[in-house]
């Protein structure tokens, strides 16, 4: 038996501080019945558990956190390359875990693998406004007048406006960009359309989860319920 807060923070639901109110409010049902106490046991096997009408899985979710190595596709499957999820052991492999958003094949950093479609739908949905961090080295110099044009939201070369970002000077050569959208290639696209086009690019943080430094290229963790709240944050 298990409490019910924790249980549908377990599942992604929201925070569990966030969910004392939810259950109290009497959004939350055990087997069609309303129940407004968050400390009530069930059973994860056998009770049926709705939010709002809608029924939450009884099967845990799992999050992990990859440092993503250059020269892997972010892919499940793919006839010729290797892919991120070919670099965890078969016993994750087998949970269905899929990657929340992507990067290019050629760019490295913090990649988050889950099976939870909630989870992912809204770090990644079009609505989202989750920011991502990354450091870049770029071909030529940058100077405040990029900073500037990010500032007011860069318009691509083919016409596609982007939403303001954030670009800070690291080195004459090296920035942070940080953006809450997901284009195709966009960071890459962002700096070429400067006439900077990317030499390297690596994601380091999203939201407020930072990619751990004990991690090296291809490694990962699995992640808490505080790391996947720290995304929204
Ligand atoms: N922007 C890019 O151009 N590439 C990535 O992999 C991520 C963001």
């Amino acid at each position: 038996m298990l409490r019910l807060d924790k249980f549908l923070s377990e599942r992604g639901v929201a925070s569990r501080k966030e969910l004392k109110e939810i259950i109290r409010s009497g959004r939350v049902c055990v087997d069609g019945v309303p129940q407004c106490r968050p400390e009530a046991k069930i059973d994860p096997e056998r009770s049926v558990i709705q939010v709002d009408g809608k029924q939450i899985s009884s099967r845990r979710s799992h999050s992990y956190m990859l440092h993503k190595p250059l020269g892997v596709v972010t892919a499940t499957e793919d006839r010729s390359e290797k892919t991120v999820l070919d670099l965890l052991p078969p016993e994750l492999r087998r949970l269905g875990l899929f990657p929340v958003g992507r990067l290019d094949k050629d760019t490295s950093g913090l990649l988050i693998l889950t099976n939870d479609g909630d989870f992912a739908h809204r770090a990644i949905s079009p609505k989202s406004t989750v920011e991502k961090c990354y450091s870049a080295r770029v071909e030529g110099v940058l100077d405040e007048e990029d900073c500037r044009a990010f500032h007011e939201g860069i318009t691509l070369k083919d016409g596609t406006r982007c939403l303001p970002a954030k670009l800070e000077l690291l080195e004459k050569d090296v920035c942070l960009v940080r953006i809450t959208e997901g284009k195709y290639h966009q960071v890459r696209r962002m700096l070429a359309s400067r006439g900077k086009p990317v030499l390297t690019l690596h994601r380091l943080s999203i939201g407020a989860l930072r990619l751990d430094d004990s991690l090296a290229p291809g490694e990962w963790r699995e992640l808490s319920e505080e790391d996947l709240c720290r995304v929204f944050s």
